[in-house]
């Protein structure tokens, strides 16, 4: 019999590429490769990649270095780099890092199994480019992820060219699946047990514009057959552009009751000027009309965002005009960053760029206004009934559950009884933390 061979997989950036890891991982176990979480375990090694930021770019480095010495004492290793580093530094990489056999651009994973045959016999291969790209249908099998909840692909790439983000450049132009095909991989999951499904793309509101006019489906049509699965008891997707967020899918908002009330909604910067050299096509006061909309759809939706700060040209009054917003908003959560030039975008080229001393001083005043923001927000729910998909066990405790609520906030219950991941419980709240809820089970549903 083969000896069990070991595929070792770490992931960076986003859900887009989280499920890629799982199809890898998934490609592997076809080829007789378990996944270790033993990195020193490993026959392969495949660091699947992102280069949204500089800090994202640089942790993949670090995690190189550790990969370099292990090759050096097991020259059998095969290593490959994927992801949006590979498609972005292609073949320099192999050039650059002798360890490394292969360079897998985020189009290519499905070819993967193919080319690590190929470097265990001495090869080494860049493949990053994206001109003959194909989804294909569905993977019918369940071998890794989440045995209640999974990702689903239904578009890749972006053609918005924001200034600023490097999207465009790893990921390529725009490609939707078809609707049979993302139906038929979600009646896929939901046979096998999967609960909760979050459709992913770039641009999920971009979905079916590169198909046939005639024919094509949009974003919130595909919402709506994807909410007639039965067995699916929820529904979640991310990550849109406001410019292109429409009535039609805030009318899912409130006409889905699977269709969970969270919208990551990235702002980016609450100033016009500042969103103008972005290339966001929208204003402030259109994206306020999209929460407003949103709102009146779904009156408890959690809001979430994305911001920039340190954006190049953005003036102290350009910032208070950021801190302004997020008061307005007053959003569930966010994540905010400092701006990094990235390579291949109009932005990097902008003259006048924000020291980084004032960055991260502006970083520091807006993150602490956002957390104040949160705590005001998490205890709102004090006191409320909410439905909450169970997760797992507390640890080391009995009786004691975490789970998710439809906002997507963690929540932390007591309660006695038997319950698998996946199952919907009622909790009612008595204690917001920073981070997440506290309360007791009231029953389930
Ligand atoms: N610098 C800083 N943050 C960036 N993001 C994207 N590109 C950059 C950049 N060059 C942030 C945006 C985006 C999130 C995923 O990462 O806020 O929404
Ligand atoms: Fe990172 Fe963007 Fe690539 Fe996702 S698509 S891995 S966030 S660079």
């Amino acid at each position: 019999m083969h000896p069990e061979r070991l595929a070792y997989i770490e992931t960076f950036g986003c859900q887009m590429n989280e499920r890629d890891s799982e199809i890898m991982a998934q490609l592997l176990a076809q080829e007789a490769y378990a996944r270790t979480t033993d990195l020193k375990q490993a026959d392969v090694v495949v660091v699947n990649t992102c280069s949204i930021r500089d800090k994202a770019e640089q942790k993949v480095y670090s995690l190189m270095g550790r990969v370099r010495m292990l090759k050096e004492e097991k020259p059998a290793l095969v290593v490959a780099i994927t992801g949006c580093v590979a498609q972005q530094e292609g073949k320099k990489l192999i050039d650059r890092m002798p360890f490394v056999d292969l360079v897998v651009g985020p189009q290519h994973i499905y070819e993967l199994p193919d080319l690590v045959v190929k470097a265990a016999a001495g090869q080494r291969v860049a493949v990053e480019q994206s001109n003959a790209f194909v989804i294909p249908p569905f993977l019918p099998a369940m071998e890794s992820g989440s045995t209640y909840r999974r990702f689903v692909t239904i578009m890749q790439g972006c053609n918005n060219f924001c200034t600023y983000c490097v999207v465009p450049f790893t990921r390529g132009r725009e490609v939707s699946r078809s609707l049979d095909d993302i139906l038929a991989e979600v009646n896929h999951l939901a046979k096998n047990g999967i609960k909760e499904v979050t459709l992913i793309g770039q641009n999920v509101n971009s979905y079916g514009l590169d198909h046939d006019q005639a024919t094509r489906k949009t974003f919130p049509e595909l919402l709506r057959a994807v909410a007639t699965i039965d067995g699916i008891t929820r529904l979640r997707f991310t990550t849109s552009n406001p410019k292109d967020l429409s009535q039609e899918l805030m009318d899912c908002f409130a006409d889905l009751p699977k269709l969970c009330g969270h919208f990551h909604l990235p702002v980016q910067s609450g100033s016009n000027n500042i969103l103008k050299r972005m290339n966001r096509k929208y204003t402030i006061e259109t994206y306020l009309d999209k929460v407003d909309g949103l709102r009146k759809a779904r009156p408890d939706i959690a809001l979430t965002t994305d911001i920039i700060v340190g954006f190049p040209g953005e003036s102290e009054e350009d910032f208070e005009a950021t801190m302004d917003l997020v008061e307005t908003v007053r959003y569930h959560a966010a994540f905010s960053f400092k701006y990094s030039d990235r390579p291949h975008t109009k932005s990097a080229d902008f003259p006048d760029k924000v020291a980084e001393e004032v960055k991260k001083e502006r970083l520091a005043r807006l993150q602490k206004r956002l957390q104040e923001i949160f705590d005001e927000r998490n205890r709102e729910y004090e006191g409320q009934d909410l439905e909450v998909m169970v997760e797992s066990t507390g640890r080391n405790k009995e009786n004691q559950w975490t789970g998710r609520a439809s906002a997507n906030h963690v929540v932390n219950f007591t309660g006695e009884g038997t319950f698998v991941q996946g199952q919907l419980v009622k909790v009612h709240i008595d204690h917001a933390c920073s981070h997440s809820l506290r309360g007791r089970l009231i029953g389930v549903t």
